[in-house]
């Protein structure tokens, strides 16, 4: 933790399974082809990386879970990394959550938003992938997940399908994290004065 950046500008991490497309969303909403890792083998990324957007925003690529090759280890180390970002980090604005719109509800993405919960880290989910079957099966899995939510929570997080391949969801996400910055400027501000 202390060897991050400054927390001095609105940061927004990208967390989900191994494999779910974090590092290629980072890609696909920057328009940098190779900006972040991507690998068809699961764990390629294993450290917290900033990327500074515009010299005004923080996008964060974080390991993903799930991953089966993880010693105890390693995972009690993960844990132990993930508990401490994204209970302390001061700038942290918003958590995308990502899921693979492929699947039916997993039990390790539910317990993942549950966890946010309980640190009281605010978190969108994105469905990733959505250009790899077709918008009903999308949609489905999207109403299963969303009705499992349910069960916990008395407020469903804003939820956006996307694909990196075909750029959907681009616009939507990008003007998401826009409003954003603009209310954690508008905060900061406020707080100054
Ligand atoms: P780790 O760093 O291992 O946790 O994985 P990650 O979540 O960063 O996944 P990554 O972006 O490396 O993508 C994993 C694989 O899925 C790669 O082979 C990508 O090309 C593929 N992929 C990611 N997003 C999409 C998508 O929207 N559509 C399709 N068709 N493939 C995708
Ligand atoms: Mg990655």
């Amino acid at each position: 933790m202390s060897e991050l950046p400054a927390a001095e500008k609105p940061e927004y991490a990208f967390i989900g399974r191994s494999n779910v497309g974090k590092s290629s969303l980072i890609n696909m909403l920057t328009g940098q082809k190779s900006l972040a890792k991507t690998s068809a083998t699961p764990g390629k990324t294993q450290l917290i990386n900033h990327f500074l957007i515009n010299q005004a925003w923080y996008v964060v690529d974080l390991p993903g879970y799930g991953y089966a090759k993880v010693s105890k280890k390693m995972r009690d180390e993960w844990e132990k990394l993930m508990r401490n970002y994204f209970g302390k980090r001061e700038n942290l604005v918003c958590t995308l959550l990502l899921i693979d719109s492929r699947l039916e509800p997993q039990k390790n993405d539910l317990d993942f938003a549950n966890f946010l919960g309980e640190l009281g880290a605010p978190f969108v989910l994105v469905f990733t992938k959505s250009d790899k079957l077709g918008a009903s099966t999308v949609q489905k899995n999207v109403a299963l997940f969303k009705k499992e939510m349910e069960k916990h929570w008395d407020d469903l997080p804003p939820i956006y399908l996307t694909s990196s391949e075909t750029k959907k969801g681009r616009e939507e996400l990008l003007s998401f994290v826009q409003q954003c910055n603009a209310e954690y400027a508008k905060q900061l501000k406020e707080g100054l004065s």
